[in-house]
Order: structure tokens, then C-alpha cells, then sequence
């Protein structure tokens, strides 16, 4: 049977991942594709750079203009990363009348509806399973499996290197510096590693992942993120004491309209509310989320239909996103990403008119930790300006004093656990009370994940 081909954009960690699965198992692919996938070229920014034995030197090229205009390519690969230069190849690649898999989250959250829309003006089709949470098969189970489900909400880790260095600060009491160069060491972490621990990259594959799951395109921007570059040991270990585990999750919770239960009212058709945040959780030791450890990942996913259903793996690295990509080489070579594409609609062509809450609005227990001086009144100050944002108080801890900040005067932590509040009231609160005259600010926050 005539070969798939494909060409590579991209041979670093992902796209040399690709080509040795490409290459060191042709048969099994090609039994599962119906055919063999070829792989014809590989472009790269210097093809003179050392590269693993198994790259075929004769396909290096950096000559992405023919590879994407080669008649025997069907399909492009874009594993290059960036988001300009990337956009740019898979707009060419689409006009060219081929195929596109990616695994660039940031260009999908940034560009899905232009890319998308570019797509389906060409009649090509875009998969991208690499994009979120690397080998966890996530987006196949949300397009195909979950179909028949309105998804309610989905609460997960997606981010490796937060994961990695959060399991190091609980299980070993390691500082966040020391357990970022460790990761870095070990190739978990970038050397610019911004973008994953201050919550963007979560973000990205939240914004994909809501996409998909309700239907709407979520300007990145309307999501509120923190990461975990702040984060003190003094609170992974009072979360301890508390029982709970500090964890980076992407949360969305969707609250049908009540107009999507009346009869005659399409589902897709149906409104709604979405809200949706990343942020450091206090979760339950024992809950399933607090026990992932290291760098992997892990998604609930919430169905009307399906109850709840979780999903667990190693979320990046070299062959767990290349298993996603070559997964959807196959998918386009039996012709079901074309397929799943042109059902999905997705970034545009969907009528839905959901309403992303205010994240104000989105209730929730709090954790708070004040540094604030060990003097009488100084807790009847701070319950006073909690009153009067109307947050109440579930648990109260003092320990002892940790610092002498001068002769008279002892600083101790003062961590309060709040009932349910409104997180605008929360914040208001928050504000309140490091304009007391007894406490230190900032005062430190996480949402508990009950
Ligand atoms: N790394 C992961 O675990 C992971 C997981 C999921 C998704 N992803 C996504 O996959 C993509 C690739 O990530 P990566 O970690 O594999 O990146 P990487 O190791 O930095 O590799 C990038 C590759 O692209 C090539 N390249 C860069 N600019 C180019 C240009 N202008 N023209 C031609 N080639 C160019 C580079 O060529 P040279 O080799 O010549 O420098 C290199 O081979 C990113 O979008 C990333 O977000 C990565």
C-alpha cells in the first residue's frame, strides 16, 4: 500500500521522540495505520548540531517551504515550539492541503480560532493530543469516549515540574529554589522555567481542554492564574499539620442553564456558567489528586452521564508526547482526525453562549496565614475586618514565635481555615487585613479543595 508521508518540523526533545518511534517500530505502525508512515523530512533550525544516532542524517534539512510542498507529504508535524514562527507553519502547512498534528499548547490557547478556522476554510484537519498532558490520552477521551456527556467539571495537574517540586517541598521539606535546580537537573524543569511555575503553562492546556469540553473559547487572559514560584515551606508544612496536601491545579466547573433542561432546546444551543482558574489547592492528604507525586499528571474529569472518571500519566517528556503524536499520525492516516475534526467545531462553528463567571464570584474555604504581631487585640482586629467582609472562621492555629523583629516585639504565624466564602469578599478581607497595623504583609492565601 502507498506510504504516509510525513514531515517533521522539529527534532528536538518531542520531534526526535517522534522519528525513533517513526523508525524503530515501521510494522507495528504501519498494522495499526493500514499502511507504512514514511517519514521524509526533518526540519530543524541547524542541522550540524549532534542529534541522536537513530535521526537519519539525509533527512535533516532546513527547508521547510519544500518539505511542506512536497507532493508525498500528507501530513506536517509542527513539534518546533514558539508561537509566531509555529503559526506560521501551520498556516502554510493547511494552505498547502495537508494535515497538521502539533503539540504546542501556547500556539493553540493563543490561536486556536485563527488556526482552527484556517483549517476548516481548507477542509485540512488539526490534531494536537501532545498539546495537553503528554501521553494521558486526555483529548481522545473528552472528543470520543465522553461524546455522549455534558462535562460538569474538570480538576487537574498539568503541569510536571510544579507537581515535581511540590512533591519535593511535602515529602522532603526541600526549599522551592533547591528543588527547581534538582528538577532542572534532571530535565523535568526548563532553564527558563517562568512559564510552568507561575501557572501559564496549566493555563494554556486549561484553555484547550475548555474548548473542548463546553464548547467556548475562553480568552486566555479572562484566566486567573498563580503559580507556585512564591510558595513558602512555612505553608507546605502548616497544610501538613493541617492534613492537607498544596497541589497546582487547573479547575473548571460548569453550571448548566436552566433553559438547557427545557425541551425543544438543543444541547449545543444551551447556555451556561463556566468558571475556571489555576491556582495552588489545599487538598485532603488522602485524596487522589494530593497523591500524585513527582512529575506526572492527572485529570477528573466530571460527566452528567459517566460520573466521575480519572485519568493518570506521565504529562510531558520525550516518548510519553511522541506516543500522543504518533497516535494521531495514525488517527489522520485511517482518516479519523479528519473526521473528529470536522464534528468538533471547535473554536468557532459552535452556538453555545456560556458565560464565564466573574472568578469574584467563585465560592470556596480559604487557608490564610498571617504573620502578625503577638500582642492582645491583634486577633480581635483581624476576626473584626473577616466580619465585616462576612467570612467565617472554621479553625484557628498560633504556634509559637518563629522571629524577633525588634526588642518588644514577637511575629508569629496565625493561620486561620475559613468556611465557604465569595472569593471577591475573600480578597477584600485579605486587603483589610494587611492594612493592620499588627500584621506583616502579604498575607498568604490558597483556595481548599474540600
Ligand atoms: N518537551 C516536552 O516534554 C513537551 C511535552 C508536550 C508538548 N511539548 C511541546 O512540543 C513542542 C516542542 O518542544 P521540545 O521540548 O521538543 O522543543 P525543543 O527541544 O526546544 O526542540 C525544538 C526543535 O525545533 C527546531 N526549531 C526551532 N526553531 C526552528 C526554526 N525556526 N526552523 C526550524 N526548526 C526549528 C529546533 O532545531 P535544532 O534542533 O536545530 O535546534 C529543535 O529541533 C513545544 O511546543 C512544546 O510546548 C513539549
Amino acid at each position: 500500500m502507498e506510504p504516509y508521508g510525513i514531515a517533521l518540523v522539529g527534532c528536538g526533545t518531542v520531534g526526535s521522540g517522534v522519528a525513533k518511534l517513526l523508525l524503530e517500530h515501521p510494522d507495528r505502525l504501519a498494522a495499526r495505520a493500514g499502511r507504512p508512515l514514511e517519514l521524509r523530512h526533518i526540519v530543524v533550525h541547524d542541522p550540524a548540531k549532534p542529534r541522536d544516532s537513530c535521526i537519519p542524517r539525509n533527512l535533516l534539512t532546513t527547508d521547510l517551504r519544500s518539505a511542506i510542498n512536497d507532493p508525498a507529504v500528507q501530513t506536517v508535524v509542527e513539534v518546533m515550539g514558539g508561537i509566531e514562527q509555529a503559526k506560521r507553519v501551520v498556516l502554510d502547512t493547511l494552505a498547502a492541503g495537508k494535515h497538521v498534528v502539533t503539540a504546542n499548547k501556547a500556539l493553540l490557547a493563543t490561536h486556536g480560532a485563527e488556526l482552527f478556522d484556517a483549517g476548516r476554510r481548507h477542509d485540512r484537519a488539526i490534531a494536537f493530543e501532545g498539546a495537553v498532558a503528554g501521553g494521558i490520552p486526555i483529548i481522545g477521551a473528552l472528543c470520543q469516549g465522553l461524546a455522549a456527556n455534558q462535562i460538569l467539571s474538570l480538576q487537574g495537574i498539568l503541569n510536571g515540574t510544579c507537581n515535581y517540586i511540590l512533591t519535593g517541598m511535602t515529602e522532603n521539606g526541600q526549599r522551592y529554589a533547591d528543588v527547581l535546580r534538582e528538577a532542572q537537573q534532571k530535565g523535568y524543569a526548563e532553564s527558563d522555567p517562568t512559564l510552568d511555575v507561575d501557572g501559564t503553562d496549566a493555563a494554556h492546556k486549561l484553555a484547550i481542554l475548555v474548548q473542548i469540553a463546553f464548547g467556548v473559547a475562553v480568552p486566555f487572559d479572562a484566566i486567573r492564574r498563580r503559580g507556585i514560584a512564591e510558595l513558602d515551606l512555612l505553608d507546605v508544612r502548616f497544610a501538613k499539620e493541617l492534613g492537607y496536601t498544596i497541589k497546582l491545579l487547573a479547575e473548571a466547573w460548569f453550571e448548566p442553564s436552566t433553559r438547557s433542561q427545557e425541551s425543544g432546546v438543543r444541547a449545543e444551543e444551551s447556555g451556561g456558567k463556566l468558571a475556571l482558574h489555576v491556582s495552588p489547592v489545599m487538598l485532603r492528604q488522602n485524596s487522589p489528586l494530593a497523591l500524585v507525586r513527582d512529575a506526572y499528571n492527572a485529570l477528573f474529569v466530571l460527566g452528567d452521564a459517566v460520573g466521575s472518571t480519572l485519568y493518570y500519566g506521565r504529562g510531558a517528556g520525550q516518548m510519553p508526547t511522541a506516543s500522543a503524536v504518533v497516535a494521531d499520525l495514525i488517527d489522520m492516516a485511517v482518516g479519523r482526525a479528519q473526521q473528529t475534526f470536522r464534528s468538533l467545531k471547535l473554536w468557532s462553528g459552535n452556538h453555545r453562549s456560556i458565560v464565564v463567571r466573574d472568578p469574584n464570584t467563585m465560592r470556596t474555604r480559604f487557608y490564610l496565614r498571617m504573620m502578625v504581631e503577638d500582642r492582645p487585640g491583634a486577633m480581635a482586629d483581624i476576626t473584626r475586618v473577616l466580619a465585616e467582609h462576612h467570612i467565617s472562621i472554621s479553625s484557628v492555629i498560633q504556634h509559637e514565635a518563629i522571629e524577633h523583629a525588634d526588642e518588644d516585639t514577637e511575629i508569629v504565624p496565625l493561620i486561620i481555615m475559613t468556611h465557604t466564602a465569595a472569593t471577591g469578599s475573600f480578597l477584600a478581607a485579605c486587603a483589610g487585613i494587611d492594612r493592620l497595623a499588627c500584621v506583616r504583609p502579604p498575607s498568604v492565601y490558597f483556595p481548599v479543595g474540600d
